[in-house]
């Protein structure tokens, strides 16, 4: 099959012959439908973060299960599914108290033995499996706790969406923040997880959603989607401008940029006893600083992996506000393209050009 290979980091992505094996016992063969291209990605090709290569990336994906292995029971040849990373056991301390996306057995029993043979393969030779997913392919071999079953009447290019980017941002506001009817939320970043966590927002109830970018154009995309404010950071301060628009700061802010200066930024915006939640992925490295004393206000910053999912209840909750109208991922994807313009989706990516390319398989 055809597949995208990071071959080394910092590089670029080559579309080439990968073989993919069958499914083992408690594993899904997925043909690819569509996958979207998530600054997460682009993160690993730029050395941001390290990964064993070659590898396959991509992440954010929906297809058709081809077969499933002898003890799947949950899926069958035909289904539409989503696929996420956050694989879960579960079994282990995280899984059973809810925080699956913390799954503590995700690099020894949702992957092969090493003495088994790989899921990937080019001419022998391993190739890493990215995220347990490797999205970038025709298709995926997968655990059968990476994927979601969903209602076949949803179209499989929007739900790609899901896999990724909207899960990560609702579920920001949903599940790790709490965000509640009212309140004051910003959101920094205007992406494809921005703006999935400005929909959040809405869907939510807050009353003030403010989007800071500094692209015109997804400042624009963020009203249309939900933000009742905006604020162009290329040429403001975007601290004191969401402290004015506030009248002193925001109970919940979000950072969904993956920068030191952004996410500190997202604490400096808050009121007192309000919270801001690092989405993006901050390079390994960096530090983050607050001034101690903000701490005395009872402020608080945290992480959100994968917007603290539970997937398989989350996914088809979302495809439901999809298909209700409340969840907007038409409006989301402003192109679609084929695997071998992968490159110009992570070009457009990094131009700002672009809410999300979604790679769509014939
Ligand atoms: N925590 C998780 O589980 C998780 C999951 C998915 C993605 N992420 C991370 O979330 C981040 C966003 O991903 P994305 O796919 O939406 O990226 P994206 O590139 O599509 O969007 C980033 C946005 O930030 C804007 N931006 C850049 N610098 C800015 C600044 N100084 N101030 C304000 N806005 C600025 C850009 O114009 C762009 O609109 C990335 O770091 C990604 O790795 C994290
Ligand atoms: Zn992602
Ligand atoms: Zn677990």
């Amino acid at each position: 099959m055809k597949a995208a290979v990071l071959n080394s980091i910092p590089g670029r992505l080559d579309i080439e012959e990968v073989q993919i094996g069958e499914p083992g016992p408690r594993e899904v063969l997925v043909r690819t439908a569509a996958a979207g291209v998530c600054h997460s990605d682009l993160h690993f090709m730029e050395g941001k973060y390290t990964y064993p290569c070659p590898a396959v990336l991509g992440h954010e994906s929906a297809g058709v299960v081809e077969a499933v292995g002898s003890m799947v029971s949950y899926v069958r040849p035909g289904d539409h599914v989503i696929t996420c990373l956050s694989a879960f056991c579960g079994h282990c301390s995280q899984c059973t108290d809810g925080h699956l996306s913390l799954c503590e057995n995700k690099a020894t029993e949702l992957v092969r033995r090493p003495d088994d043979p790989p899921r990937l393969s080019r001419d022998g030779e391993v190739v890493n499996q990215f995220l347990h997913l490797s999205s970038f392919a025709e298709q995926m071999l997968v655990h059968e706790h990476a994927l979601v079953r969903i209602d076949p009447d949803m179209p499989l290019d929007r739900a790609a969406l899901i896999g990724c980017g909207v899960t990560t941002g609702l579920g920001a506001v949903f599940r790790t923040a709490r965000v509640a009817p009212g309140e004051a939320v910003a959101v920094i970043g205007c992406g494809g997880i921005g703006l999935s966590a400005i929909q959040g927002a809405r869907i939510a109830g807050a009353n003030r959603i403010i989007a800071v970018d500094t692209v015109a154009s997804k400042l624009e995309l963020a009203q249309e989607l939900g933000a009742t404010h905006v604020v162009d950071a290329s040429s403001t301060d975007a601290v004191q401008a969401v402290r004015d628009l506030t009248g002193g700061g925001v109970h919940h802010a979000f950072e969904a940029v993956g920068a030191k200066v952004t996410a500190e930024q997202s604490f400096q915006m808050l009121r007192n006893g309000g919270q801001a939640t690092v989405i993006g992925m901050i390079p390994l490295g960096t530090t983050v600083e607050v001034a101690g004393v903000e701490l005395l206000y009872e402020k608080r910053l945290t992480g959100s992996n994968m917007g603290s999912n539970q997937f398989r209840t989350d996914m088809p909750r979302f495809v439901d506000m999809y298909l209700d109208g409340r969840l907007k991922l038409d409006e989301m994807v402003s192109k679609t393209i084929s695997l071998e313009q992968i490159e110009d989706g992570f070009a457009d990516m990094r131009a700002g050009n672009v809410a999300r390319s979604v790679i769509v398989f014939d």
